[in-house]
């Protein structure tokens, strides 16, 4: 099949605006656009700038907006596309070049939750035990890859960079609900606050947005419950 890539470019050393790339190129169905990225880049125009790196839908370091959809180029099909595919860097980070935008603040937020066992009693003579069910309680939020789509596509981040966002919100979740973590109170104090979790005012965009599928809402939800009622 044909297509034709619509790709926004910018170059902050050359540019004074971002302008849109035309590239039509050849491709089977069932490539994914971050094949067809390659072949602009490896073939078309080497100045071509992205990130990527395993090509299987685990780092998340491609995430963009494909067609005005927050997705990974690795995990979505041409033929699922149409003959004509805008892609544009994701919204709400600062565009470092092309489709490269900046993730340091996000990371930042991320660390801000202290995304890590915490414990406060003496180490147990081996391991921690956990029961399957106390395991399957935040098994949904470890699925996350840090790829970024879910706080990109929140309006309540368009309209307040300073919100922790859902991804960072997706983490403390994962350690909140882990029953051998004692950093409970340490980390309701982080959340509990102005630009926390009641930021998030139940969009649901993030949910849409998630390419692993982690129902990022109701992780939120049962943040704000805990902190409501004090106990996780
Ligand atoms: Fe990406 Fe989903 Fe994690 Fe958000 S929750 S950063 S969308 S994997
Ligand atoms: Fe934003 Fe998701 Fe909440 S889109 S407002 S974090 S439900
Ligand atoms: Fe790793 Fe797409 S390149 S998730």
């Amino acid at each position: 099949m044909q297509v034709t890539l619509k790709i926004q470019r910018y170059n902050p050393e050359k540019d004074k605006a971002p302008w849109w790339g035309e590239y039509k190129i050849e491709a089977e169905p069932t490539d994914r656009l971050l094949d067809a990225l390659n072949y602009v880049k490896w073939h078309l125009d080497g100045t071509l700038t992205y990130r990527r790196s395993c090509a299987h839908g685990i780092c998340g370091s491609d995430a963009m907006q494909i067609n005005g959809a927050n997705r990974l180029a690795c995990k979505v099909l041409l033929r699922n596309l149409g003959q004509v595919i805008t892609v544009e860097p994701l919204r709400g980070y600062k565009v470092i070049k092309d489709l490269l935008v900046d993730m340091d603040a996000f990371l930042a937020r991320y660390r801000s939750m202290k995304p890590f066992l915490i414990t406060h009693s003496p180490q147990p003579e081996k391991e921690r035990l956990q029961s399957p069910e106390d395991r399957e309680r935040f098994d949904d939020t470890t699925k996350c890859i840090l790829c970024g789509c879910c706080t990109s596509g929140c309006p309540s981040f368009w309209a307040n960079g300073e919100y922790v966002g859902p991804a960072a919100i997706v983490n403390a979740h994962r350690f909140l609900f882990d029953s051998r973590d004692e950093g409970t109170v340490e980390r309701i104090e982080l959340l509990n606050t102005v630009d926390g979790v009641w930021r998030c005012r139940t969009i649901f965009n993030c949910v849409e947005a998630c390419p692993r599928e982690i129902n990022v809402t109701r992780a939120i939800g049962e943040v704000k419950k805990a902190i409501l009622m004090q106990k996780v």
